[in-house]
């Protein structure tokens, strides 16, 4: 064990999260760009410890405060409150070391995005992922406090429209107007809580309910945002692999359709369609690029991306690639 983890424990023994004298293992986990994310074993117990970086490890790395952290345990506590079954618990919150720490999902979960790569797609996850996100974005838009807690938009701003939206318009000098116009839509929209990373790697699913993580982009703002940033990545895996595009789509399909029958919020299909066109856009020229596509996926993004942006369709039938 290195210097740092043996701190980390330190801290989390004196901070009662793990008895002493016991014996622990830290097994970091994959994937994590913006914090140190690890298993910690004690006894029959599994939890996962995360501690926020200042920096992304992405190629393009841009800032955020790592502060962030903080919100996410809050945004999950909030979370968990309305659908218990889809969020960890939140074991302890280290302010000062900017450190969370919650239970870990059981071994036989699995993460979403690696599913979906392998050719396993389940409509009925997309289901299930509907109704919560529409549980919580329903529920937190009719709750004041949850609103007033979340309204501070800074690090969506650095975390999601910088890199996505703004990236893009630079590099895409043609459609500045365009995507001022989406990203003034979708300010002005501040209606409830968003998670603002709803991604299939941020997906766990298994037997039971799936579990939503990484909460550290959660926001009040537009409910719009979900539901592209999901079906953007539903789209890209259809770009990736042309063969089960169908397949993605009748996914995200049943993931909008179970949202639209239980959420109370208005979605307007034209800022959906507009937003997955940036989304896709922003995942071939943006700072935060897929890590699947080939260059010559990547071109087919760009120009499905510019297309579905600049056609101005208002059906989300046309954020499909035609296979
Ligand atoms: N409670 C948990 N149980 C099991 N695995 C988890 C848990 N939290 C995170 N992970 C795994 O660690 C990865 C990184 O965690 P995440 O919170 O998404 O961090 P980051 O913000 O760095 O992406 C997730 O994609 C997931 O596979
Ligand atoms: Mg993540």
């Amino acid at each position: 064990v290195d210097e740092h983890s043996q701190d980390l424990v330190a801290r989390l023994v004196a901070r009662g999260v793990i008895p002493t004298g016991v014996s622990v293992t830290m097994t970091p986990l994959p994937g994590g760009v913006s914090a140190d994310v690890s298993v910690i074993s004690v006894a029959s117990e599994r939890l996962v410890v995360k501690r926020a970086l200042p920096r992304l490890r992405v190629a393009q790395e841009w800032h955020s405060s790592p502060t962030r952290v903080l919100r996410e345990a809050d945004a999950m506590i909030f979370a968990r409150s309305v659908r218990p079954d889809n969020v960890p618990e939140i074991v302890d919150i280290d302010e000062e070391g900017l450190t969370i720490v919650m239970r870990a999902a059981p071994d036989s979960m699995e993460n979403w995005k690696s599913r979906l790569l392998a050719g396993v797609i389940d409509p009925g996850v997309g289901g299930l992922l509907g109704d919560a996100l529409a549980a919580w974005h329903s529920q937190s838009n009719a709750d004041p406090d949850s609103l007033r807690r979340f309204a501070d938009p800074s690090h969506f701003f650095d975390l999601r429209i910088s890199p996505f939206f703004l990236r893009v318009a630079e590099v895409h000098p043609d459609l500045e107007p365009t995507i001022t116009d989406v990203v003034g839509r979708m300010t002005a929209r501040s209606l409830c809580l968003v998670h603002g990373d709803f991604s299939p790697k941020n997906v766990l699913v298994g037997q039971g309910p799936p579990w939503v993580l990484d909460w550290e982009t959660a926001h009040r703002g537009d409910p719009t945002f979900d539901l592209a940033f999901l079906v953007s990545h539903l789209v890209c895996k259809a770009v990736h692999r042309p063969g089960d595009t169908d397949r993605y789509r009748r996914c995200a399909e049943v993931f909008m359709e179970t949202y639209f029958g239980s959420s109370s919020l208005d979605i307007d299909p034209a800022d959906l369609v507009r937003q997955v066109g940036c989304l896709v856009l922003a995942r071939v020229d943006g700072k935060s690029p897929v890590d699947y596509f080939g260059p010559a996926e990547q071109a087919t993004a760009r120009a499905h991306g510019r297309r579905v942006l600049t056609e101005g369709k208002v059906d989300v039938a046309a954020v499909w690639p035609r296979s």
